[in-house]
């Protein structure tokens, strides 16, 4: 017997996202696909129709029918860059920040990361579990259907796959998809900066025991490193990228965040599929971005928490061809921020992207930030079932209707995974 259909109808508007099952670029990201009097039929974990509302009653006869109540249907949020695996708040540092004291130089002194790792070694995996499971709710609730996350707060062999171990109970017990990045080469641990080699023995550390054990206990998907001078240099972050393309993990890059390091042209040349942040990214780098598979994904919260008043080029990369996709960056240090359509908002008002590049940006785009574009980002049939509901009429108000709470249900792979009634 054939699995139920669910009809979602009366959508005043419907985002589909629709096109080609890869990262949109440049001015493919101007067209998001907005339909009018059109619903989606979902059956198990897809959707097998996008129509006119009666041509889906008329194809499936008895479904059962979710009322969009006149508001903006339209694919689950993609946040394709989280550290959302952490412990303690960092509220002193955001002080110091305010004080004028940098980031990195805060980093130097022993805290930022280094305090989120102390942290992280001091709690037990059920606390670190039962942290994370509320801020996944919080994402759902703003449209978020899947979710990246990274570990990084753990720095020794054990801690960095105790925390993966986390996220994979997480993406087995959550409604929502989660897939897992190891982020061990997030800094140089305290520990080793101390001693003598400290750093290449991390860096060793990390390409002989930690990218075999995850490729081998299949943890993560893909392998992160911190791109930055003042952490990872270039020559550490190819030895890292290649080890672990070697392990079969995929590269993603934390490039050019704070200074222009060369990160994103390296990434570019490793075939990353993602490089991340860009505040800082050079003429060449959007160059070498826009003329590679390598999306560019924007984290404008954090530009804004850390105050830096810089952003990414975003309408460079685009205007050059790049494809740009957007998240919250979800971590403890630069961007405690749990709703997506707040990253949408500041893709329009920081970033000065249109509404459809934000929202291209968001769904397609963070799939295809995440290797998963023939799957998920769009409203089409085939495409897995993750949809949002918003109580909203336009898809302009959602980035316009800043810091409100506007998703009234989501799916993820067919399932509810929010729902604010
Ligand atoms: O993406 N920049 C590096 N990593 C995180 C911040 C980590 C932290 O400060 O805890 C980021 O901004
Ligand atoms: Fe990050």
């Amino acid at each position: 017997m054939s699995e139920p259909v669910t009809l979602f109808v009366n959508a005043a508007q419907t985002l589909t996202a629709a096109g080609p099952a890869r990262a949109r670029r440049g001015a493919e990201m101007r067209d998001a696909g907005v339909r009018e009097g059109v619903g989606v039929a979902v059956q198990g974990m897809r959707v097998v129709a996008v129509d006119a509302d009666d041509s889906l009653r008329r194809a499936y006869p008895g479904a059962e029918e979710i009322d969009c109540d006149r508001g903006l249907l339209a694919p689950g949020f993609v946040d394709s860059h989280t550290h959302t695996v952490f412990g303690a708040a960092r509220f002193a540092e955001h002080e110091l920040r305010a004080t004028g004291v940098p980031y990195l130089e805060i980093a130097r002194r022993g805290g930022g990361i280094h305090a989120s790792v102390r942290d992280l070694r001091s709690r037990s995996d059920d606390e670190l579990f039962a942290l994370a499971l509320p801020r996944l709710a919080r994402l759902a609730a703003g449209g978020v259907t899947t979710v990246e996350i990274k570990s990084g707060y753990g720095l020794s062999t054990h801690d960095e796959l105790r925390t993966l171990r986390v996220i994979r109970r997480l993406a087995a017990h959550s409604a929502l998809r989660i897939e897992a990045t190891c982020l061990a080469a997030h800094e140089v641990p305290l520990e080793f900066r101390e001693r003598e080699n400290g750093r290449d023995a991390w860096i060793d550390e990390i390409i002989t025991q930690i990218f075999p054990a995850v490729a081998s206990e299949h943890l993560a998907r893909f392998a992160d490193v911190f791109c930055e001078p003042g952490v990872f240099g270039l020559d550490e972050t190819r030895r890292l990228m290649s080890a672990a393309t070697a392990a079969g993990l995929r590269s993603k890059l934390h490039a050019d965040e704070l200074h222009d390091g060369g990160g994103a042209a390296l990434g570019a040349s490793i075939g990353a599929v993602s490089v991340d942040h860009l505040a800082a990214i050079s003429a060449a780098g959007v160059t070498a971005l826009a003329a590679s598979e390598t999306v560019a994904t924007l984290l404008p919260a954090t530009m804004v928490f850390l105050g830096t008043g810089r952003q990414a080029p975003a309408r460079a990369l685009i205007e050059a061809g790049a494809a740009v996709a957007l998240a919250t960056d979800l971590n403890p240090g630069t961007s405690p921020l749990q709703s997506f359509p707040l990253v949408l908002t500041l893709a329009v008002s920081e970033l000065r992207m249109s509404a459809s590049e934000a929202w291209i940006a968001a769904t397609v785009n963070g799939a295809a930030a995440l290797g998963i574009s023939d799957t998920v980002g769009q409203l089409a049939p085939g495409f897995s079932a993750d949809i949002a509901v918003h109580a909203v009429d336009d898809f302009r108000a959602l980035p316009y209707w800043f810091g409100e709470r506007l998703c009234r249900v989501a799916w993820s792979r067919g399932r509810v995974c929010h729902s604010s009634e």
